[in-house]
């Protein structure tokens, strides 16, 4: 009819680690978007991966029942338009994921990632598309929005899983390391640590001394309580291997020329290789130091698999909804940040790449130490 404008066509795509609140998030921005809007949403396969490779499904019919699943029905891949591996060369997909866009007649692309999905997506607004997207990680490390969801319900799992892990170790008077996810931030140790009473609680961010966290188990041992748990996220170091570590990412993010590059990702994941184990390694030097038994448990997927928490599934869909808002407004270029009860759009140049460390003198890491727990330093 003349004068009537096009229905908006989105799509929306999930990248990086799956993460529970993901189907409630595609279910968020997606019913609003047909429900509200009158537009029609389209979900691409695996990340970018699917975009580049023109991998679609209608979403329309495929919204209802899956706030409460866990994973992403879209699938999730970790690969990034200007560098994927296709036939076993690094190919830059740029072009293909633009074709794309245009043979669906996009009006917005919605990429639900963390802060490496945002670096993506910025290229992709580089590239001439409207892209906006919505912050997910259970590392809780995106800048520049109160909460991303995963977060909530990865903290009730590890939180949970040390509660149980007490039982263990108080009745055989063991260490129980109990190793919890985050390579490069450590908030998920920290919060599940403090909220499931954790002895000892080791983050990437305050590199620990071996010595230290034995001296303190073995204070307990005197106080008369001949075990611990001891909650260490995966990037915790000490502080030579934390120097090691910064110095291989500098020479990364330095890195300009081909060659420059190849070898300065070669010694980042040889530091990165070196430090594998190291939860068994810290346990073995423990037990050598206190007498007490040690062992290891780690929560690996679990702690981002199963059904979102009630949090996660408000988060995800406040946002989402609040996303088709935006995308109804013409807004773009933008992540729909958490901010107290509410959505903001927030640059894309702000979050892509950045990461969220938690600051050493952060309330939760003061409040763990006035209750009495090994920091590790
Ligand atoms: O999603 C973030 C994260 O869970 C990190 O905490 C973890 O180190 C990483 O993903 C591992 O994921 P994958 O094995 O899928 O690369």
């Amino acid at each position: 009819m003349p004068g009537m404008a096009r229905a908006k066509r989105i799509g929306i795509l999930t990248a990086g680690g799956d993460s529970p609140g993901l189907n409630a998030a595609i279910r968020g921005i997606g019913k609003a978007a047909i429900d509200t809007y009158g537009m029609t949403v389209i979900g691409f396969r695996d990340g970018f991966r699917g975009l580049a490779e023109n991998r679609s499904q209608p979403l329309d019919h495929r919204l209802s029942g899956i706030l409460t699943v866990g994973g992403t029905i879209l699938g999730t891949s970790r690969d990034k338009p200007h560098r994927m591996l296709v036939d076993g060369e690094v190919v830059d997909m740029t072009g293909a994921v633009v074709d794309t866009y245009k043979k669906h007649r996009l009006d917005a692309l919605v990429c639900l990632g963390g802060g490496g999905t945002a670096k993506n997506a910025l290229r992709l607004v580089r590239a001439g598309l409207d892209v906006i997207t919505l912050p997910k990680t259970i590392d809780n490390d995106i800048v520049m929005t109160d909460a991303s969801f995963g977060f909530a319900t990865a903290l009730d799992i590890a939180t949970e899983a040390i509660d149980r892990l007490h039982s263990t170790a108080h009745s055989h008077h063991r260490i129980i390391v109990v190793e919890i996810m985050g390579h490069r931030a450590g908030w998920l140790a920290l919060g599940a640590g403090v909220a499931g009473g954790a002895d000892v609680i080791l983050i990437p961010e305050v590199p620990y001394d071996v010595n230290s966290i034995a001296a303190a188990i073995r204070r307990r041992v005197q106080s008369g309580s001949a075990f611990s748990i001891v909650a260490v996220a995966e990037g915790a170091r000490s502080p030579e291997d934390a120097a090691a570590f910064e110095a291989a990412e500098l020479r990364k993010k330095k890195a300009s020329t081909p060659d420059e590059i190849r070898e300065a990702v070669a010694a980042l994941a040889a530091v990165e290789a070196a430090h594998a184990g190291n939860t068994y390694r810290l346990a073995a030097q423990l037990e050598a130091l206190t007498g007490l038994e040690s062992r290891v448990t780690i929560l690996g997927y679990v702690q981002r698999g199963g059904t979102p928490s009630a949090a996660d599934r408000l988060l995800a869909t406040r946002l989402g909804s609040a996303g088709a808002d935006l995308i109804n407004q013409g807004v773009f270029g933008v992540m729909v940040a958490a901010r107290g009860e509410g959505a903001e759009p927030v640059p894309l140049d702000q979050v892509a790449g950045k990461r969220k460390p938690v600051p050493p003198d952060h309330p939760w890491v003061q409040a763990a130490r006035h209750v009495g727990t090994c920091l590790g330093d």
